[in-house]
C-alpha cells in the first residue's frame, strides 16, 4: 500500500486530503499542531513548525513514506501581517524543514501555495506569470515555493485559489462564518471589486492526489472554473443554502481597511490542470450544490 505524510491534516484542506488519500488506499501519516485530526491514520504526529527541529524530532520514528503533501501553514493573511516573524518561521523556515526531510528521504513533495503570490493587477494568471506578492502571507508562501524547488528533486507546487466546502474540523472554511452570521440574521458586507476563482475543496484534493500519482514537476494552478467577486459568491451561497439574501450588502475594497492588503483580481487560469491532469473544476453553483449534498449525507 502506498503511504503519504500530510502536514496540516487538522486544517480545512488537510482534512479533505486525508479523506481522499485514505479512499485511494494510502496509509496515512498525519501532522497537526493544536487540533487532533479526525481521521484513521497509521501515525499521528504533533509538530510545531514555528520551532526549529520540531519536525525532525516529531517524525523521528517515521522511517519514510512514498509522498509528502505539505499544507501546514499560518494561512490567515491578516495574522501573517500582524506577526511577520511567526509567518516567516512557519511558512518559510517550517517549509525548509519539510523540504529537507523530503529531500533526505528521497521523497516527492507536493507543496500547497496560494493565488495570493500574485499582486492582483492583471487577473486570470497562468503559471508563466511572474508572482509579485503584496502581503506577508503571499511573500512567505512564495519563499516556501523557492525552497521546495531548490531542495527537492521531485516536486510539484499547487497555487490554490480560495477554497470552500464542507468541514467537520474545528477550523472549517471561510464560508462557515458567513453561514453562521447569515443564519443569525447579521448583515454581511462583501466586495464587488475583488475577484477570485473559488475552488470546491474536493476538486482541489483530487488535483493533489493526481499530482501524487504522477512524476510531473512544476507549478499547477488549482482554481474553480468561474471568476467571481466575493459578493457574487455570497449571493449564490445564500440562494443555495436558503439564507436571507437581503442581509448581503455590496461594498468596495476602499470601504474598509484590512490588515493585509489584497489584490483586486487574483483569479487563476486552470488550463494546465485540465490538460495535464484531466481535472476540470466545477463552477461555484455546482460546487455549492455538491457541498450541500455532502452535508446532507453527514460529511
Ligand atoms: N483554504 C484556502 O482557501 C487556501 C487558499 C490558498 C492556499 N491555501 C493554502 O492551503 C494550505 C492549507 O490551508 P487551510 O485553509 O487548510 O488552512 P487551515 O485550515 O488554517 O489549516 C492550517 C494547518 O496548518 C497547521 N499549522 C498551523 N500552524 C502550525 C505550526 N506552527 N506548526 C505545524 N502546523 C501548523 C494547522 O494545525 P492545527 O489546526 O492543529 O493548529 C492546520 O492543520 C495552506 O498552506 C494555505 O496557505 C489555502
Amino acid at each position: 500500500m502506498p503511504s503519504v505524510l500530510i502536514t496540516g491534516a487538522s486544517g480545512f484542506l488537510g482534512e479533505h486530503l486525508a479523506w481522499r488519500f485514505e479512499r485511494a488506499g494510502y496509509t496515512l501519516y498525519l501532522t497537526y499542531s493544536t487540533q487532533i485530526p479526525r481521521s484513521q491514520a497509521q501515525g499521528l504526529y504533533h509538530i510545531d513548525l514555528s520551532k526549529r527541529g520540531s519536525l525532525s524530532s516529531g517524525l523521528n520514528d517515521l522511517a519514510s513514506v512514498d509522498i509528502v503533501v505539505h499544507t501546514a501553514a499560518l494561512a490567515d493573511a491578516d495574522r501573517c501581517e500582524e506577526d511577520p516573524l511567526l509567518a516567516r518561521a512557519i511558512n518559510v523556515e517550517g517549509t525548509r524543514e519539510v523540504a529537507q526531510w523530503a529531500a533526505y528521504h528521497g521523497v516527492r513533495l507536493i507543496y500547497v501555495s496560494t493565488d495570493l503570490v500574485y499582486d492582483g493587477e492583471k487577473g486570470m494568471y497562468t503559471e508563466d506569470d511572474v508572482p509579485r506578492p503584496i502581503n506577508v502571507y503571499g511573500s512567505t508562501k512564495l519563499q516556501g515555493e523557492h525552497i521546495v524547488r531548490d531542495l527537492c528533486a521531485s516536486w510539484a507546487i499547487i497555487r490554490l485559489s480560495l477554497s470552500y466546502g464542507p468541514s467537520k474540523g474545528k477550523r472549517g472554511d471561510w464560508t462557515r462564518r458567513m453561514r453562521e452570521d447569515l443564519a443569525a440574521g447579521k448583515d454581511l458586507y462583501l466586495f464587488t471589486d475583488q475577484y477570485r476563482t473559488p475552488v470546491y475543496v474536493e476538486d482541489a484534493a483530487e488535483a493533489v492526489l493526481r499530482l501524487a500519482e504522477t512524476a510531473a514537476t512544476g507549478i499547477y494552478h488549482v482554481g474553480g472554473s468561474e471568476r467571481v467577486t466575493r459578493y457574487e459568491f455570497g449571493c449564490t451561497f445564500a440562494r443555495i443554502f436558503d439564507l436571507p439574501m437581503k442581509k448581503l450588502h455590496p461594498i468596495q475594497m476602499k470601504d474598509i481597511s484590512a490588515k493585509a492588503p489584497r489584490g483586486r483580481d487574483c483569479s487563476l487560469v486552470t488550463e494546465k490542470l485540465s490538460r495535464e491532469l484531466g481535472i476540470c473544476p466545477c463552477t461555484v453553483e455546482q460546487g455549492l450544490l455538491r457541498q450541500k449534498e455532502r452535508e446532507s449525507r453527514g460529511f
